[in-house]
């Protein structure tokens, strides 16, 4: 079976991206799959990865896919073409399945899924919709409260309500309640997030999500304990299946959940099972499961919930295509429920294939 692990991408989750693949890298099964590293670089370029390609964050330096190598294209049902300058493309063959290890915008958001649909490959996640859905979190909230899920108050920010009519934005953010989370609505990995405590921080608050997307979420902080419960599809009929919730335990000094918490070594550690009530943990996992099919998400998906002082349990949001390294939470929560990393790779080909 030819494996296409595809990687990197167009957008500022290229690095967190990198990592994951660096790890599906090392932990499938080359008895059973042949593998291709495939990096988009940062240019949108696609090219067959090297042995030198770094994928892990070192001495402090994000790595990032090299532009440089043989450039590929994907033209349809699988084939991959080599693209060497003043030459006539070479064909690498076909590809089985698409593994795309990759989040946020041209990653995470249905687009490279409908570049697959329309080229007839399968591929690893969910498909066109559910992602597109996923990744815009004013979309999704509204999914998933028209599912009956608790989610907590937000506003949307349009670009045109932020540059013509602040005072109604204002307005609206009052209604809230100080502090609020202001969040690009399509990014991950908390880039661009920051909290505000008054109107005067909102204004730059605003300016940096604005640097990643011109719409805005403006949500309430809700404050609680952050309990994540990944969900994984089966093989067959059997309904979709949640992992143990566990709850990330944030070191040193952030806000909240950061880009720095999430990636840089030792700042966060994730307690799985979490120390919740036994009633609250199958409250998570039933919620994780609805959420998942609220969606309609394959293959696997984060779901992530705040557990506040008074015991209620707020869904925060849900994740398509979930920080995928060895280490990060819906693979460990996985291992905690007894699927370690390799055999979660090779059920999310599988689960492709089927
Ligand atoms: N967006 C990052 C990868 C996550 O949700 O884990
Ligand atoms: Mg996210």
């Amino acid at each position: 079976i030819r494996v296409a692990v595809v990687f990197g991408g167009r957008n500022s989750e290229h690095a967190v991206s990198l990592m994951g693949a660096g790890s599906v890298l090392e932990a499938i099964d080359r008895s059973k799959y042949e593998v291709f590293p495939i990096g988009i670089a940062q240019d949108g370029r696609w090219v067959l990865a090297t042995d030198g390609q770094a994928y892990a964050i070192e001495e402090g330096r994000l790595p990032s896919v090299e532009g440089s190598g043989t450039a590929l294209a994907l033209p349809s049902s699988g084939s991959i073409l080599a693209l060497e300058p003043g030459q006539i493309p070479r064909s690498l063959g076909e590809v089985d399945v698409v593994f795309p290890v990759m989040h946020g915008p041209f990653g995470e958001d249905g687009t490279i899924q409908g570049l697959l649909e329309m080229a007839g490959v399968r591929y690893v996640g969910s498909g066109v919709l559910a992602s597109a859905v996923g990744m815009d979190k004013a979309y999704m909230k509204l999914v998933l409260r028209a599912a009956g899920l608790p989610v907590g108050p937000f506003v949307v920010v349009r670009d045109r309500d932020w540059r013509i009519d602040r005072a109604k934005v204002l307005k609206e953010v009052e209604e809230l309640g100080w502090p609020v989370f202001v969040k690009p609505a399509r990014a991950g990995s908390s880039q661009g997030i920051s909290k505000a405590h008054d109107a005067e921080s909102l204004e730059a608050a605003v300016e940096l999500a604005r640097q990643h997307d011109p719409k805005i979420l403006i949500e309430a902080a809700i404050p609680g304990r952050e309990i994540e419960c990944a969900v994984l599809e089966s093989l067959g009929d059997a309904p979709a299946e949640a992992s143990v919730p566990g709850e990330v335990l944030v070191k040193g000094e952030h806000e909240f959940f950061d880009f720095e918490a999430k990636y840089y070594p030792d700042q966060m550690a994730l307690d799985a099972p979490a120390d919740i009530p036994a009633e609250k943990a199958e409250a998570v996992r039933a919620m994780a499961v609805r959420a998942f099919e609220a969606l309609g998400c394959e293959g696997l998906s984060r779901v992530d919930f705040f557990y506040t002082p008074t015991g209620e349990l707020v869904l925060n949001e849900i994740n398509t295509m979930p920080g995928f390294t060895s280490l990060s939470v819906a693979p460990q929560l996985w291992a905690a429920s007894g699927l370690p990393y390799g055999d979660l790779v090779d059920r999310l080909i599988q689960l492709a294939l089927a």
